[in-house]
């Protein structure tokens, strides 16, 4: 199996990156984030303490959570319905990071990205793929960019969504997420000492894409 790792921080182009990638090479793409703003958004919506590890253990008991591909998109289904339209938005990025760092959580949702990887060639995004999820896995890439590069893209997402969202809130929730994100105890965001690199602050997606490809087929 193929399996290709990308890391890095929020907006860094990850998702625009392995989701073209995996297009290019006819594969799956498994988009992790997704994973985790669907139990986030479960449980803001079950009125869970995201806090409380006990409570959200017994979330994680209760709902059903599924993910499966429609005409090649993945979509993130809770209790049988299609969550995916509702889990961009600011207060579920939050829930997703808060809630990603409850160790029950992270074993559930890794054990089914491994099922994956261990079934189909595929793309996945995410924050610990190369270090925690893949580690054997030769593909490997920590993508990130200038915070405020980052901020602007991330920026234009919401407002291009309808999501209106002061650039300087948006750097400051993206600053607070990675800073959580980089610090929890198990699997942080962290570049696998093997990834390759990549800078995007100063590079097009295309140079993004072929830098990537091209490291593909050396390997
Ligand atoms: O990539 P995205 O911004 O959609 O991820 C949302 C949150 O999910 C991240 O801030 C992070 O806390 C969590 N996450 C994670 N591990 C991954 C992917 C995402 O902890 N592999």
């Amino acid at each position: 199996m193929i399996n290709i790792a990308i890391d890095g921080p929020s907006g860094s182009g990850k998702s625009t990156l392995a989701k073209n990638l995996a297009k290019k090479l006819g594969i799956y793409y498994l988009d992790t984030g997704a994973m985790y703003r669907a139990v986030g958004y479960a449980a803001l919506r079950a009125g869970t303490d995201i806090g409380d590890a006990a409570q959200v253990e017994k979330l994680l008991g209760q709902i059903d959570f599924r993910i499966d591909y429609i005409n090649g998109e993945q979509l993130v289904f809770i209790d049988g319905e299609n969550v995916t339209p509702y889990i961009r938005t600011p207060e579920v990025s939050k829930a997703a990071s808060d809630i990603s760092a409850h160790p029950c959580v992270r074993i559930k949702l890794v054990s089914m990205q491994r099922e994956v990887a261990k079934n189909y060639d595929v793309v996945l995004d995410g924050r610990d793929i190369g270090t925690y999820v893949l580690p054997k896995t030769p593909y490997k890439f920590f993508v990130t960019a200038d915070i405020e590069e980052r901020a602007r893209r991330r920026h234009f997402e919401l407002i291009s969504s309808g999501i209106e969202k002061d650039c300087e809130d948006v750097l400051a929730e993206m600053q607070s997420r990675d800073d959580a994100d980089s610090n929890r105890s198990l699997a942080p965001l962290k570049k696998a000492d093997d990834a390759m690199l990549i800078d995007t602050t100063y590079m097009s997606i295309e140079e993004v894409i072929d830098a990537v490809s091209s490291k593909i087929m050396m390997e």
